[in-house]
């Protein structure tokens, strides 16, 4: 918790509305950290008074630059970037539509490389070793049939990160000025993102909650993500977490039915 008469360390959460980035932005919110949610809408429900949000579609360009202007004017402790869109539905690659990949584009890759580029500085100027969570998936490692989409957007974001986490080691090797974390759910956690494509009446009981990224979260906000730069961490649903070298989740693959032959 902050120390009276101290400013607020701070932190911004793209995509941080809801879902897992809203677990986030709530555990670094009990961290004390004086938190920013970049999102299209604002959030809402139980603890949404302790967050500050700016309305940014990263679709669009002028708004991303105000948002992660807002976020970059001064230090910054912590960032994650959670924003996703995943698609329609699962579609085989031949029923896939261009605008759909743009968007998957645009939000899932773009929009994480604009948060690098534009908050990287602001971590770096942190009193701390400022840490940048980029959330993963399962997907990044398995591919599969119907998400060819959203699995290269989300490999492609992972390698970025490892890349970025590369270049800060090769800088200061064991002395980085800023750690990246990447973190992947152990199964499928149930956000507004996932009931999108669910029907209705589906059982949610097996699923994870965005919660259970809360004591990650707050271990990173403690510890500056002290021995775990360029790590992969799995979470499961107790908010425990394993780097996925000691156990990949299953693959959330399924046959999908080509569009024209339904
Ligand atoms: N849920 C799972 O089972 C699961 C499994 C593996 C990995 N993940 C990963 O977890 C992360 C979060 O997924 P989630 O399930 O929590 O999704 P979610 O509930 O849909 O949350 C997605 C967030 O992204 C924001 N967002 C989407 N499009 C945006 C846009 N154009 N501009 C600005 N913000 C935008 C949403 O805010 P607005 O709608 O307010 O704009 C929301 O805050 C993703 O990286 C996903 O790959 C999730």
């Amino acid at each position: 918790m902050p120390v009276e008469g101290q400013h607020r360390r701070r932190a911004l959460v793209v995509g941080g509305s809801t879902g897992l980035g809203r677990g986030v932005a709530d555990a670094w919110a009990d961290s004390g950290l004086d938190v920013l949610v970049l999102s299209r809408s604002a959030p809402t429900g139980p603890g949404a008074d302790r967050l500050r949000w700016t309305a940014t579609d990263l679709t669009d360009s002028d708004q991303v630059a105000r948002g992660l202007a807002e976020a970059a004017a001064a230090p910054l402790h912590a960032v994650c970037y959670s924003a996703v869109h995943y698609g329609a539905g699962r579609a085989l690659f031949r029923d896939c539509e261009e605008t759909e990949w743009r968007r998957q584009i645009d939000v899932n890759l773009h929009g994480l490389w604009l948060t690098l580029s534009r908050t990287l500085p602001a971590l770096r100027r942190a009193d701390a070793p400022g840490v940048f969570l980029g959330i993963s998936s399962e997907v990044v490692y398995n591919a599969g049939p119907g998400r060819s989409g959203y699995a290269a957007s989300k490999a492609a974001g992972s390698v970025l990160l490892d890349s970025v986490a590369q270049e800060e080691s090769a800088e200061a090797p064991g002395a980085e000025a800023l750690r990246v974390v990447q973190a992947l759910p152990a199964e499928m956690v149930d956000t507004p993102g996932i009931r999108r494509r669910r029907p209705e009446g589906f059982d949610y009981s097996a699923y994870m909650s965005p919660a259970s990224f809360g004591p990650l979260a707050r271990e990173l906000a403690a510890t500056s993500g002290a021995g775990l730069h360029g790590a992969h961490l799995v979470v499961d649903g107790t908010g425990a977490w394993h780097p996925v070298g000691e156990g990949l989740p299953r693959s959330q693959s399924r046959t999908v039915r080509s569009r024209a032959a339904s």
